[in-house]
């Protein structure tokens, strides 16, 4: 039977899945049933190293599993299968398998295309033990992973604190500064046709604060003399206090450190992916506010993150605030974090580019 078809519209599906700036690095060779998934080289990347990487396929592997379970067919899946091909990730193999419960999924499937980063403001109404559990009981693939809410209010501050790190590190480093503004696109016309990279929209900015980036911040020796002013860390102040604050709970996916391996990441991607589906179908806002454990990552994966040594010492700070206010003993990892809650605006969606597949027979 010719899988091409079925293949292509299963993939076409599953990169709605998240990536970081919406770079979405994949690309894909398919054998008959069979799909290869590589990284695929993307511009502007100041060498976030693999972690970032591993996490962003894993919801794009997650995608695939549940698009290709509602079309009837059974997934086998092989991580980092090839020690000599770094590129690829991961294969999988589908099977036509008739005794599939396609009602099982059928609600997540149909979440891939809603879900969205939500960067609004949320509504101060908590979430409720229903959601949480939902929520909860929603991950399937990390051995032994937990997942906490923090709830109260000066804990959420404090997280919030370390959070906006990201910020003060994205405005005062020339190689971040640049990366960050060569994937936005600040209209709606430059988005589509690109059909990657961040659509300013989706920054829940009003339109004077979009202007002055486009106009005055887009420009580093601009950004470069403001920071004589501390300014990147009053913008990051203005941040936590406008958006990050005003969060119901944030929610960190923590993993005992003795259970991870080199395919941890695609695992917690996997989860992150089922988690935020959830939150999708029980009209739950998120966004990930990861960066500073992805840049610490970075770091310590020692492939040429642009930061200075005093970038380094803050990120490590934060890192370590961030494992402290989440309750992670020194025996966990937290590997990923989000805000979430309740939101009266809706996101909008960014676009994606057409799936690249190579098909090969042997
Ligand atoms: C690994 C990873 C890291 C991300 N980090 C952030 C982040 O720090 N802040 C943020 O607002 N969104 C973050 N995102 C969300 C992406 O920007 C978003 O998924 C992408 O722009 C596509 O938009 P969508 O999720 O609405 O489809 C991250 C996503 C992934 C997968």
């Amino acid at each position: 039977m010719d899988m091409k078809p079925i293949i292509t519209e299963i993939l076409n599906i599953a990169v709605k899945a998240p990536s970081g700036d919406n770079t979405q690095p994949w690309r894909f060779v398919v054998n008959k049933n069979i799909i290869f998934i590589h990284k695929r080289s993307i511009e502007g990347d100041s060498n976030w190293g693999n972690y970032n990487l591993l996490i962003t396929h894993g919801t794009l592997i997650e995608n695939i599993n549940i698009a290709a379970n509602q079309f009837g067919y059974s997934t086998e899946l092989a991580f980092l299968p090839d020690p000599n091909d770094p590129t690829l990730t991961a294969t999988i193999t589908l099977q036509a398998d008739s005794s599939i419960d396609t009602n099982l999924n059928e609600s997540l499937f149909k979440a891939i295309k809603n879900r969205v980063t939500n960067r609004y403001p949320y509504k101060k109404q908590p979430l409720t033990s229903e959601e949480k559990t939902t929520l909860t009981s929603s991950i399937l693939h990390t051995p032994n992973a937990r997942v906490v809410f923090i709830e109260d209010k000066k804990t959420i501050r404090q997280i919030s604190d370390s959070v906006v790190t990201q910020i003060k590190v994205f405005f005062s480093n020339k190689s971040l500064h640049e990366d960050f503004f060569t994937r936005l696109r600040w209209s709606k016309k430059s988005s589509e046709i690109s059909s990657t990279g961040l659509p300013a929209d989706t920054l829940a900015l009003d339109p004077i604060t979009i202007l002055s980036m486009r106009f005055v911040l887009s420009f580093w020796p601009i950004m470069k003399f403001l920071n004589l002013f501390w300014f990147s860390s009053i913008i990051a102040m203005i941040e936590k206090w406008r958006r990050y604050n005003k969060s119901a709970a944030y929610l960190a996916f923590i993993v005992p450190k003795q259970e991870m391996t080199p395919i941890t990441p695609l695992q917690a991607g996997q989860d992150v992916e089922r988690i935020w589906l959830t939150a999708s179908n029980i009209d739950l806002a998120l966004q990930p506010t990861s960066a500073i454990l992805l840049m610490e990552h970075a770091i310590m994966d020692k492939s040429g993150f642009p930061t200075s040594s005093d970038q380094n010492k803050l990120i490590n700070e934060s890192y370590l605030n961030i494992h402290k206010y989440c309750g992670a003993s020194t025996d966990e990892s937290v590997l990923w974090l989000m805000r979430v809650g309740h939101s009266t605006r809706v996101a909008s969606h960014s676009p994606r580019k057409t799936p690249e597949i190579t098909f090969i027979e042997n």
